[in-house]
């Protein structure tokens, strides 16, 4: 059968206390319903269908690269209610796989076996053991285990209240059926809306049969209603991310402060010390060690390179056996050969810089283009602005740049070049020979300090 995925995702979220709609709250920087999307996207379904309504325009625009179909729900009267907006969307030959837009961690596995046990004359529904299963539908089991219904907490009797395995909300079921047990469904509850649950007895009473399968992890059917919640589930997510990692054979100082915001590819033995944020596309090679308190933001970075503590460092791809830091930032678009040295308080933007080559202290390089085996000394800069206009600065393979240089751009430093120590440098500098720009030392003879007037 093809599988549609309907996504509930029109709840208001009122004890979120916030103007962003419930599904649209961040959880490791990704929109909850987009982690519902891409977990779904990952069964490669023939569809999916979001069932908006609170946050509307909103909530479409945050997932307006994704390729869903849209279903307004624009009163809420239930969870049934909810998927019969989606249903003329859906064909009768279809699986239908109800998932929710506030549910973030359910793992494509789970959701695979679930499938799995549905067709087109069975379902599967997912249960949770819990604990406390206040807040849950109950599910209703006979004497030899088989389901019998589902009955949600308000309309439930004492000794239901009592059951402590709880629908998750998750379901797999043949559309055609569906529809028909959606046209059934009655509103005559404790709360007045047309309950999905109530498809269960249904399904029992037409022998249909109703696989249950109990999540193998709580974190995975776990709902964000508030913000506590909400943190939770972002420890959830983070540690599951850690593990992930050390699983591919990283070496975390500490799980606990390590946050994972994005995909992230790990070589052999990359070391990750504490308070490390990885976002985006991160590529770490072999033997790698990123050191504490750093950001890396889309960053590839090759074998044996070590990042120092305290460095951001933004979409930028950095070679094998480079040292950068402590208190590095390389902004976007900047890209290191192999063994580049960047060191405290150096700046990069937009800039290539090839093997071998060192700016060590206190710099900023914007717009350049430098050679091999070059060294930038302390307290550089490329004036690569006019206040309109942005500039190239090209420093050739070998060259030498003195301390404290102002390299005003558009300028070419030649191979092998040296330049002075406090130059500000407006015009090429030529190979192979020293280019001094400054005032000539002179000391005034006779000079005297000025001393404060008398009153
Ligand atoms: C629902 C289940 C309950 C289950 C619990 C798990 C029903 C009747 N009850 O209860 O058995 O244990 O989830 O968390 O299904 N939504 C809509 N439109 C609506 C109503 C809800 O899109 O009209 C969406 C919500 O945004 C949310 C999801 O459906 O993503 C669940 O709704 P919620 O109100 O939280 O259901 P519960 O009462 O918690
Ligand atoms: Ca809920």
């Amino acid at each position: 059968m093809k599988l549609a995925v309907v996504i509930l995702a029109a709840g208001q979220g009122k004890r979120m206390n916030s103007d962003l709609p419930k599904v649209l709250q961040p959880l490791a920087g990704v929109p909850l319903l987009g982690h519902v999307v891409s977990r779904a996207r990952a069964l490669d379904p023939s569809s999916i269908h979001v069932v908006y309504g609170h946050g509307g325009d909103a909530v479409r625009e945050a997932l307006a690269n994704e390729k869903l179909e849209w279903a307004l729900q624009a009163e809420q009267h239930g969870t049934g209610h909810a998927v019969m907006q989606a249903m003329p969307n859906v064909g009768d030959d279809a699986l239908v796989l109800v998932l929710y837009g506030d549910v973030p961690l359910i793992r494509v596995e789970t959701l695979r076996q679930l499938i799995a046990s549905a067709g087109p004359k069975s379902m599967g529904l997912l249960t949770v053991m819990l604990n406390n299963p206040d807040g849950y539908g109950r599910i209703v089991r006979n004497a030899r285990g088989a389901i019998q219904k589902i009955v949600e907490q308000k309309d439930a009797s004492k000794a239901q209240l009592r059951i402590r395995e709880g629908n998750s909300g998750i379901m797999a079921v043949p559309a055609k059926l569906l529809r028909k047990w959606l046209g059934n469904l009655r509103k005559s509850n404790a709360q007045g809306e047309y309950y999905l649950t109530d498809v269960i007895a249904m399904a029992v009473k037409d022998k249909i049969k109703v696989t249950p399968q109990i999540a193998p992890t709580l974190a995975e059917v776990l709902g964000v209603n508030d913000k506590a919640q909400l943190a939770e589930l972002e420890a959830l997510h983070r540690a599951e991310r850690a593990r992930e990692l050390m699983a591919a054979g990283a070496t975390l100082i500490d799980p606990a402060r390590i946050d994972i915001r994005g995909e992230v590819t790990v070589g052999r033995d990359v070391f990750i010390d504490a308070n490390v944020l990885l976002e985006g596309k991160i590529t770490l090679g072999d033997r790698a060690r990123i050191g504490p308190n750093v950001v890396l933001r889309n960053v590839s970075i090759g074998a044996d390179t070590v990042i120092h503590p305290n460095c951001v460092l933004e979409q930028s791809a950095i070679g094998a056996g480079c040292s950068i830091g402590p208190f590095a930032r390389m902004r976007p678009g900047s890209k290191l050969g192999a063994h580049v040295h960047i060191g405290n308080f150096v700046e990069l933007k937009k800039t290539e810089i090839a093997d071998g080559s060192k700016a060590n202290h206190l710099t900023y390089l914007g717009d350049s283009v430098i050679g091999k085996g070059v060294n930038v000394g302390a307290g550089t800069i490329t004036c690569n602005y006019d206040g309109a206009n942005k500039f190239t600065t090209t420093i050739e393979d070998g060259a030498f740049i003195g301390s404290g240089n102002m390299l005003v751009a558009p300028i070419r430093i030649g191979k092998d070049a040296s330049t002075g120590a406090g130059s500000t440098l407006t015009k090429d500098a030529p190979d192979g020979q020293l280019t001094l720009a400054r005032a000539k030392q002179l000391t005034l003879e006779g000079w005297k300090r000025p001393v404060k007037k008398p009153k």
